[in-house]
């Protein structure tokens, strides 16, 4: 399993607390990047409960084949890819050629004594999991960790997995004492305010398999210079813009005179198309300063000439934004077999964004 993020996401702190806090099993914690002092000065603050997790720091795969040989583990844990060398190989740790024979290394151990083998991988800014995508092919699931640093807030994604789905997902906060599970995302990432502001509405979308609340948060002011300027954090930019357009040609919404910064709130991504509607209403509320009510949330795609289109799994996110006390929910007309009986929450069905604008602001 490769276990891929951006340095400092997480990755060593989430492997250490599966190794220490799974009790008895004996686990092997292969440490390039740390001390001993270090890792157990960690352990601790997570809270070690598995008194048979064994840290070994080493970079040398011939080492450590020679001391998983001693430690018999149920579990290796490498840390991480990047560090590890084979003296057969003449290039240095790190290397395409190192990392990737590496990896064919600790595979054939893997498939030859059946031991599951967790291995971290740094990925740069660009995405690309360094020293790089060649693993991706070779390993049996990849897993990939992300967030924004600065946030509590991680995502656990299954990227690749050969014997099982990739619709789960984690969810997790950084604590003084390590990661923390969130058993309901939708609460911490939507932000209560006690008035309600312009510029914000809630989506409701689905992650993997998990609905989940988010805040969508813009800002749109007058342009200062001639070109506008456009900002997303969280939103693909190119579909920001293409939803601009939309805009303009079906809200009278003056795309050339106006710089638009847009977020998600948490610092999380999100790439569900049933985020368009809610990034629509923030950019008009902000633009016209109305706030939308906050019992509102919405879920729907907007299609290229201002339609609201469906989108999968509506009934669950009709759910989640009922159970979080959500009054009302827009959605697209064109969903199937919804029927306003099956639900307390309000459906507000609407067919094109004019009818949504409608409904948010009349
Ligand atoms: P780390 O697991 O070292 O990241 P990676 O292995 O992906 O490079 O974690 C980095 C950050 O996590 C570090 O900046 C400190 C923070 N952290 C906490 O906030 N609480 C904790 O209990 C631990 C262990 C780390
Ligand atoms: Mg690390």
């Amino acid at each position: 399993i490769l276990f891929g993020g951006e340095p400092g996401i997480g990755k060593s702190t989430l492997l250490l607390q599966m190794a220490v806090e799974e009790e008895k099993i004996n686990v092997l914690y292969v440490s390039g990047e740390e001390s001993e002092q270090q890792i157990k000065m960690r352990a601790e603050r997570i809270g070690l409960t598995n008194q048979q997790c064994y840290i070994l720091t080493e970079t040398n795969i011939q080492n450590i084949f020679t001391q998983a040989e001693t430690t018999q583990p149920e579990l290796l844990i490498i840390d991480s890819i990047q560090t590890l060398y084979s003296s057969q190989i003449e290039s240095s740790p790190g290397s395409i050629s190192q990392v990737r024979e590496c990896t064919a290394q600790l595979l054939r151990y893997a498939k030859q004594t059946g031991v599951p083998v967790f291995l971290i991988g740094h990925i740069t800014k660009e995405g690309s999991l360094a020293g790089p995508k060649v693993l991706e092919h070779m390993v049996d699931a990849v897993l990939q960790f992300e967030g924004d640093r600065n946030h509590v807030y991680r995502l656990l994604r299954s990227i690749k997995n050969r014997f099982g789905s990739t619709n789960e997902l984690g969810i997790y906060e950084m604590l003084g004492t390590g990661l923390r599970q969130v058993e309901n995302p939708s609460e911490i990432l939507i932000t209560n305010t006690d008035s309600s502001l312009s510029g914000i509405s809630i989506a409701a979308t689905l992650e993997g398999m998990r609905p989940m609340l988010v805040e969508v948060q813009a800002l749109v002011s007058t342009a200062a210079y001639g070109t506008p300027q456009r900002s997303s954090t969280g939103f693909d930019s190119k579909r920001l813009n293409m939803l601009l357009a939309v805009m303009e040609k079906r809200c009278g919404f003056k795309l050339g005179a106006k710089d638009v910064f847009l977020n998600i709130a948490g610092g999380i991504k999100v790439d569900d198309p049933a985020i368009d509607l809610a990034v629509v209403a923030a950019v008009l509320s902000s633009n016209a300063d109305l706030a939308i009510e906050k019992n509102i949330a919405l879920s729907a795609e907007v299609g290229l000439s201002g339609e609201v289109r469906p989108v999968n799994r509506v009934e669950q996110r009709i759910y989640e934004a009922e159970k979080l006390g959500f009054d009302k929910i827009i959605i697209s007309k064109y969903n199937k077999g919804i029927d306003q009986k099956n639900f307390k929450i309000e459906l507000v069905q609407c067919g094109k964004i004019d009818e949504v604008v409608r409904a948010l602001f009349a």
